[in-house]
């Protein structure tokens, strides 16, 4: 699919995996309070300033609140409030239902008929608020990390009951099942998982660990899916690990990939995984936490660096730059990682330059009253 606008402006992306895309519609929101209106470059200066000042771009409190509001304006012309980085109000108009005809592929004839599905949070990190100034200009959501998203189902136009038509088959239940299966052996007989189960045993055997949070790992259900299954199989590993040290507490295991299927929820089940769905995830996730995340379309790096410090994170090498990318290691992810120790694979066939950071405190960090941390100097109060 194209990306295209459509004749309310709303943004038509993509967020594609190796395996399968989903496409979403991301909706403009309005100021309620008045600002001045700036210029490109003092917009731009404007966030640079906002985010040196320490303000953090995420909390939980803001993704909470985003997230209750999903529940409660979900009839077209609701809205949802939320306040930018300035303290302005701005409001998103609820659309779902809506249908929209959209251009597959190079064809402008070839449209199909496609419906507004479920809503979503959409999040835009320092440097992707700055792109999208190029994109839009100094939209009144220009200082708004958060944003109202709908998932864009394509609909079967002929049928009576306007089925809405999957963008991928998925694979049955068993067959997923079992190939998973094969996935983890072949993963716990690697010398790369005895390595990985070493650096947990000398890194963080005294850390208080009670969750484990997979990020963007996406869907085991669909075909070509080593990334999902190694990625997973290597939380197992970390699961077994906390049962055999911690005599079998419970430990609360989660899974959140908008790309996951009801064969996905089957399948995490058997092995002790809740399937849950954005924004769960960032609410979940704190210092007695293992996160892993690779390559995701979300900023999950920023997000994590501006609300948690969790025992473990395991996702792609933070470099010493700022280079454009949807989850980039800007300047506070740095600053956090100086907290963490990194740890090779080893293995870069499989794990290319995805590395194991683990948290150098054993006593979890306290977070402010407003759940952010003494290293970024100013909460969201
Ligand atoms: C490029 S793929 C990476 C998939 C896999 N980790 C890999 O290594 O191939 C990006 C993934 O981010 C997922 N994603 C997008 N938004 C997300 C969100 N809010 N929470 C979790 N995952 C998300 C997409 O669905 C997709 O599966």
């Amino acid at each position: 699919m194209n990306d295209a606008m459509d004749e309310e402006y709303e943004t038509i992306m993509n967020s594609t995996s190796q395996q399968s895309y989903t496409t979403w519609a991301v909706i403009q929101g309005a100021l309620i309070d008045p600002r001045e209106t700036e210029t490109k470059e003092q917009a731009i200066a404007h966030i640079d300033t906002l985010y040196e000042s320490g303000i953090p771009f995420f909390t939980k409190r803001a993704i909470r609140a985003f997230s209750e509001q999903l529940k409660t304006q979900t009839t077209p012309g609701d809205k949802i409030i939320t306040k930018d980085l300035t303290g302005a109000r701005i409001e998103w108009k609820v659309k779902v239902g809506k249908s929209i005809d959209l251009i597959f592929g190079e064809d402008r004839e070839n449209r199909k008929e496609c419906v507004y599905k479920e809503p979503g949070v959409g999040y835009s990190s320092r440097s992707s608020l700055k792109k999208s100034l190029d994109w839009y200009g100094v939209v009144d959501s220009a200082y708004e990390p958060l944003c109202l998203m709908y998932r864009i189902c394509q609909i079967d136009s002929g049928s009576k009951t306007k089925e809405i038509i999957p963008y991928k088959d998925t694979r049955d239940c068993d067959t997923v099942a079992r190939d998973f299966r094969e996935k983890i052996q072949a993963w716990e007989e690697s010398e790369t998982c005895r390595r990985f189960q070493s650096i947990l045993s000398s890194e963080v055997s005294s850390h208080d660990i009670k969750k484990i949070v997979g990020l963007a790992c996406g869907s085991l259900a669909l075909p070509n899916n080593e990334h999902a299954a190694y990625q997973t199989a290597l939380l197992v590993t970390v699961r077994k690990w906390l049962k055999e040290r911690d005599q079998n507490e419970d430990i609360f295991c989660y899974m959140q990939d908008p790309m996951n299927t009801s064969v996905d929820r089957e399948v995490l089940a058997d092995i002790g995984f809740e399937m849950i769905d954005d924004p769960r995830g960032w609410l979940e996730i704190d210092e007695r936490s293992v996160v892993l995340s690779v390559a995701p379309n979300v900023p999950v790096k920023e997000i994590i660096a501006d609300t948690a410090r969790p025992a473990i994170v395991i996702w792609n090498r933070v470099k010493n730059d700022d280079k454009d990318s949807t989850d980039p290691d800007s300047p506070r992810v740095r600053k956090m990682m100086t907290g963490y120790k990194l740890h090779e694979f080893g293995d870069e066939e499989t794990w290319s330059d995805v590395v194991i950071y683990t948290r150098e405190s054993k006593a979890a960090p306290i977070p402010r009253e407003n759940g952010t941390f003494q290293d970024s100097p100013l909460g969201d109060e």
